[in-house]
């Protein structure tokens, strides 16, 4: 039996009603037998980065958040662009990351609402990897839900989900997983 896998799911909007979020929510609930999938929620509440306060100045909150991502098996990012970049709440909370060392090597899949936005895909790319993140690129989800009306969000999700399409990105993220040594 292949082992259970504990996906750690991170959105880069605050939005209350945030289209990154509802991707991640229908992903939950698509999950196949043998993934679980818990949202990040302490993004919007980390303090903003600051060298001085890492080591034993570091605030609880970033110790969780950490504590988190250490136990997951593999991440998952959705994230809009702002401006053609990286939300910076979103940057902020990468940014506690860099020198600890929960994220090396990690396995992290893109799950992306819009369909645009390309280039904030490229520059967290390029954040990650610098942070020896490993992006499963043949997981990549793309499900334009941004801009459309709540009903037509729904009916999209709802079809990329009975089509299989959430859970076939889920499903080779989990085998790109579960191929490591
Ligand atoms: C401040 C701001 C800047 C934005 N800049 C861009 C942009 O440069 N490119 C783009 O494709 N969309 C841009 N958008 C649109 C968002 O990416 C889009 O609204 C997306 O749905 C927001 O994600 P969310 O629904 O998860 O909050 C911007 C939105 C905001 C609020």
């Amino acid at each position: 039996m292949s082992r259970q896998l504990f996906l750690y799911a991170l959105c880069g909007s605050q939005r209350q009603a945030s289209t990154s979020r509802r991707l991640l929510e229908a992903l939950r609930r698509a999950c196949p037998e043998g993934i679980t999938i818990e949202i990040c929620d302490l993004i919007g509440d980390l303090p903003i980065f600051n060298p001085d306060d890492e080591g034993e100045r570091t605030p609880a909150i970033v110790e969780q958040f950490a504590a988190q991502l250490q136990r997951a098996d593999g991440l998952i990012v959705s994230c809009p662009e702002y401006a053609h970049g990286i939300p910076g709440g979103f940057k902020n909370a990468l940014d506690w990351l860099v020198s600890r060392d929960e994220v090396p090597f990690k396995p992290l899949m893109f799950a992306h609402a819009s369909h645009r936005g390309d280039l904030v895909l490229e520059q967290l790319t390029e954040v990650l990897q610098t942070m020896s993140l490993r992006v499963v690129e043949p997981a990549f989800l793309r499900v334009p839900i941004a801009g459309k009306s709540d009903e037509a969000q729904a009916a999209i999700l709802l079809d990329a989900s009975e089509s299989g399409a959430l859970q076939a990105s889920l499903g080779r993220f989990a085998e790109a997983i579960r191929a490591e040594p």
